[in-house]
């Protein structure tokens, strides 16, 4: 008698896709790629310039979109050429824009030195991203609908706060990457469920320049700090679970450009949280994607789709 076969396994089905909003800055990058980065004073011959989508929100959106997450941006871009772009360049990576203002005036551009190592340095001219300063109409409809509200310091504290505010008004994750690292309103830290520093920016805002003793004062203010520490990994800290878990970074050939990684490492993560991974396992999916990302050019340019992050 022949054996009956074995049937075929169902394939595992996709998680329904978190929706995340990101409430932040659209910038375009102009970028000088050099052997190494002037001195001051110093003017030094580049290899090559491009101008690339950019800003931190902007580029958390769209690693969050790329990573699988269903995707709504809220911000300003200008009424330039360059917020056509960026407008066009974030529909085209699938988010919605429908909340992205247009306001009269330039848009915000950030102007980065790439080295020949990968690090860099940058300058952020606000433009539209610095007339946000608060919630427009409809706003927090489109909040109360998330799974996770994205935010950082590139906009006005004020429309952060807000953000954050309404977020946690309707029980939203609210994830904040304290970039760059200032000083924020007790009411921001009041309504933040996950801060997501570098360990510079944790430094920068604790004073303390162990990251481990960093991140353990910022749970005076927060409940959850995932602190990225670069080639290092990350670690992860809570008030219900004080004994940190480190991630070792995913090692990544060849760095040429980090900018956006950490951005890259928050939507990825946000995804992966949203999807219902344990912390864990979210960080070390959001290493993969940081992992590739830098090993491409640009910011948003750079960042891996969900196969790619999968496969690594
Ligand atoms: O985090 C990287 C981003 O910082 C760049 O894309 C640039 O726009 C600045 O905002």
């Amino acid at each position: 008698m022949t054996p009956t076969p074995a049937p075929t396994p169902a394939p595992t089905p996709a998680p329904a896709p978190p929706a995340i909003v990101v409430l932040g800055s659209t910038n375009m990058d102009l970028v000088a790629y050099v052997a190494k980065a002037p001195a001051g004073g110093e003017t030094v011959t580049g290899r090559e310039f491009r101008t690339v989508p950019g800003g931190k929100g902007a580029n958390q959106a769209v690693a969050a979109a790329r990573a699988g997450g269903e995707v709504t941006m809220i911000g300003a871009v200008g009424n330039d050429d360059f917020g056509t772009r960026l407008r066009s360049a974030l529909a085209h990576s699938g988010i919605d824009t429908d909340s992205l203002r247009t306001a009269e005036g330039p848009s915000g551009t950030a102007h980065i030195v790439v080295d020949d190592d990968g690090g860099n340095s940058i300058v952020v001219i606000p433009g539209a991203n610095g007339l946000v300063t608060g919630l427009a109409c409809g706003d927090e409809a489109v909040i109360t609908s998330a799974y996770a509200l994205l935010l950082q310091l590139e906009l006005p504290l004020s429309a952060v706060t807000a953000g954050a505010r309404a977020a946690r008004l309707h029980g939203v994750r609210t994830i904040l990457t304290p970039a760059p690292a200032a000083p924020m309103p007790p009411e921001l830290l009041a309504a933040t469920d996950l801060l997501v520093p570098n360990e510079h920016e944790a430094a920068a805002l604790t004073g303390r320049h162990d990251p481990l003793l960093a991140a353990r004062a910022l749970l005076d203010d927060v409940p959850e700090v995932v602190v990225t520490l670069g080639a290092a990994g990350s670690a992860y800290i809570s008030r219900d679970a004080p004994e940190p878990v480190f991630v070792p970074a995913v090692r990544s050939r060849p760095v040429v450009d980090t900018t956006g990684a950490g951005d890259t490492f928050v939507g990825a993560l946000a995804v992966a949280l949203g999807e219902g991974k344990p912390m864990p396992e979210a960080m070390r999916w959001a290493s993969a994607a940081a992992a590739l990302s830098v090993q491409r050019h640009g910011a948003s340019t750079s960042m891996p789709y969900r196969q790619e992050i999968d496969a690594l």
